[in-house]
This record gives structure tokens, C-alpha cells and sequence, in this order.
């Protein structure tokens, strides 16, 4: 029996945060100190996520994502996985990584039935890297990168956050990976979420990049994360990137992935792996999004971009049963938003990045 919403969408797809917490601290995501962390007793156990997701694939999830924070922090992971994939009626069991410790995890993970990896990697060079994760290592993310190929995580797909003045002069030299091996490049449009905010009018949301002030970046942040006014300056349309590859490698021709998602994706000439484009604020990907998110401390959020979750922890920690559950998750289901708001100068408040679940 399908999950539908009001606007006729088929939701069947969970992504599940599975910790909060990070080894990285990534500029657009949180603060140098990192979040406060949910006490751990708050965060579901394995045994509940596992529930959780059965009952949600009992509803109609047939694809779900082990998420964060990064979900390699936690220590349990590997049976979480072997929990989730287990579960009858899953056909795409996948997770996103920073790879920091993929390259210890990439067997285990693959042999309890993950099928596949996501890995976040924002540029290529050391000096940057550690400007914009502030923690971690180029080199490992890499060896990660390659172990994951070698335990048969395919296809492997990097998600790429595009920054005006920080990483877009690298979108050339991403796409050159394409052509000498099988990876598959995403870039995404840099969402304004934030925890808290300190500014509150005045932006232009799709403007270009206004002023120097940015370049600087370990300035500009000063220890905190970016704020919403300079993730909204920082946007890149998909249309420039694209043409910055196309400058250096030629024409790319559109290209078919089974597993793409909302990522329009294109392929150089003579590729062995593909680029793609995920446009959530440039085009309205609302119309066909077909997800719910489940946070590490066991809410159900029908949208990344809207304020607005439910409870499942402490229904669940009080002896609500599955057919209680299902109906609260039928009841979220009713209340996904339609669209986002975020050019309409929507803020959104209430959780960070990595207290939602990327
Ligand atoms: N905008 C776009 N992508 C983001 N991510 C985290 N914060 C943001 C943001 N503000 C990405 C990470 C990773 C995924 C989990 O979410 O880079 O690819
Ligand atoms: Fe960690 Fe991912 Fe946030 Fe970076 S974007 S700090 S890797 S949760």
C-alpha cells in the first residue's frame, strides 16, 4: 500500500540519520565547536530505528538512506545496517559518508548489505579541504573513496557542494575524474540552513557573489558556520558550472543513471563516469520529492527545507504499537508541505544540517 501526500506525491523514500554527531565541520554545516549533541539517551538505538523502519517499509518505503551527522561515527552502524537491510521490501539500501573512516568500514559495511555509498568531497586540494572541513584529511577521504570501490559499493557517487569563490573554479577538474575512472560527480546547490541566525533582510537569493569578503573564509566565519546571507551569496546555477566544464572538455551529452535521483545528469565524451546537477532552490525539485526524514533522535520530518516534525521516540519509549506508529507516520505523510519557500526568503530555524539528516 503506497504512502501518498495531498498533492498526489508517492513518498517511498526514508532517509534516517542514525547520529548527530560529526569528525568533521564543514563551513556550511556547523560551527567550528561543533552543535550541542542530543544526550545519548535521546538518540534512538539501534532496535528502534530498525522498528522504525520496518513499520515505514510496512506503510510503502521501498528506499531508504542511512544519514547524519556522519553516520560512520557511530559505533553500532554496522548492525544497524545489517538490521535495516534485512528487512523485507527494501530495494535500495544506500548511505552518505564524508569517507573519513570509509576505508576501515567500507568491507564491513558492504557485508552486511549495504549496496551503496554516497561520499561528500568539496574539493580536491589539501590547503582547501582544510579550510572547508576543518577537520579530517583529503588523503583519507580518498583511500576511503577507493576502498569502497574495491568492497563493490557501486556505483559511487560524490556529492559536491558548489561555492562561489570557494570551489567553483575546481568543477573542471572534478569532471576530468569522469573521464578516467567511474565515479559519478553530483554538484549541489548550497541550501541556507542554519541553526540560529543573525541576519535577517536584505539578500537576493539567486544574487552573485557580492564583494571579496567571502575569499576569506576563515575571516568571514571567524570559528561559526556560514551564515544565511552568505550561503545565499555563495549560490552557483548548475548552468554556470556546466559551462566551466564545458570550456575545458568540451560539449557534455545527457546521460541516463538508474540510481540517479533528482540530479539531471550529462557525460563528457569518452567518460567512464557521469556529472550531475541537483538544483533543489534554482528548480523547484518540491513537485516530485518523494522523501521523509527520520532524525537520529527519532522525529519524522516531512521536508528538509520546512520547520515541522513529529515525535516517534517518546510515543514509541511509552508502548505505542506498530499500528499506532504507522498511523503517526500516516498523519506526517498529511502534513508534507508542498513546496519550500526558500526564494520567498524562508528561513529555516529550527535544526542544523546534521541535526536533520543531509
Ligand atoms: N547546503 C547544501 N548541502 C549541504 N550539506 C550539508 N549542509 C549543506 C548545505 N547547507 C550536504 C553535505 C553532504 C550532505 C550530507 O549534505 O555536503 O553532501
Ligand atoms: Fe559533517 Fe557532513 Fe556536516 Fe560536513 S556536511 S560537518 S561532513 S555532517
Amino acid at each position: 500500500m503506497p504512502l501518498i501526500d495531498p498533492f498526489d506525491r508517492t513518498i517511498d523514500y526514508l532517509r534516517v540519520s542514525v547520529t548527530d554527531r560529526c569528525n568533521f565541520r564543514c563551513v556550511y554545516c556547523m560551527p567550528e565547536n561543533g552543535f550541542p549533541v542530543a544526550p545519548s539517551e535521546e538518540l534512538l538505538t539501534a532496535e528502534e530505528i530498525v522498528r522504525l523502519v520496518r513499520i515505514a517499509v510496512d506503510c510503502g518505503i521501498t528506499k531508504v538512506r542511512l544519514t547524519g551527522g556522519e553516520p560512520l561515527v557511530r559505533k553500532d552502524l554496522v548492525s544497524i545496517v545489517a538490521g535495516v537491510g534485512s528487512i523485507p521490501g527494501i530495494r535500495d539500501l544506500s548511505l552518505t559518508t564524508n569517507g573519513f573512516l570509509l576505508n576501515d568500514l567500507a568491507k564491513p559495511l558492504a557485508d552486511a548489505g549495504l549496496t551503496r555509498v554516497n561520499i561528500s568531497l568539496d574539493t580536491l586540494r589539501h590547503d582547501r579541504f582544510r579550510e572547508l572541513a576543518r577537520r579530517g584529511d583529503l588523503d583519507r577521504v580518498l583511500a576511503g573513496i577507493e576502498a569502497a570501490k574495491a568492497a563493490g559499493l557501486n556505483p559511487i557517487k560524490i556529492n559536491c557542494v558548489a561555492m562561489k569563490g570557494l570551489n567553483d573554479d575546481e568543477a573542471a577538474d572534478f569532471a576530468e575524474w569522469t573521464l578516467r575512472e567511474e565515479i559519478h560527480f553530483r554538484f549541489i546547490e548550497i541550501m541556507p540552513i542554519r541553526w540560529n541566525l543573525d541576519e535577517t533582510d536584505g539578500f537576493d537569493p539567486l544574487s552573485v557573489h557580492q564583494g571579496s569578503e567571502l575569499l576569506q573564509l576563515r575571516q568571514a566565519t571567524n570559528g561559526t558556520m556560514l551564515s544565511d546571507l552568505q550561503m545565499r551569496r555563495m549560490f552557483v546555477s548548475a548552468e554556470e558550472l556546466r559551462a566551466s566544464i564545458e570550456a575545458v572538455h568540451g560539449p557534455m551529452a545527457p546521460a541516463e543513471l538508474t540510481t540517479n535521483g533528482p540530479a539531471r545528469t550529462y557525460k563528457l565524451a569518452g567518460a567512464l563516469g557521469t556529472i550531475g546537477f541537483i538544483s533543489q532552490i534554482s528548480k523547484d525539485l518540491c513537485e516530485k520529492c518523494n522523501r521523509l526524514r527520520l532524525t537520529a533522535d527519532g522525529f519524522i520530518r516531512p521536508c528538509l527545507m520546512s520547520d515541522g516534525e513529529l515525535d516517534f521516540r517518546t510515543p514509541m519509549r511509552a508502548g505505542a504499537s506498530d499500528s499506532d506508529l504507522a498511523a503517526l507516520l500516516a498523519h506526517v505523510v498529511a502534513h508534507k508541505p508542498e513546496r519550500h519557500y526558500l526564494a520567498e526568503g524562508q528561513k529555516v530555524l529550527g535544526r542544523g544540517m546534521s541535526q536533520i539528516g543531509g
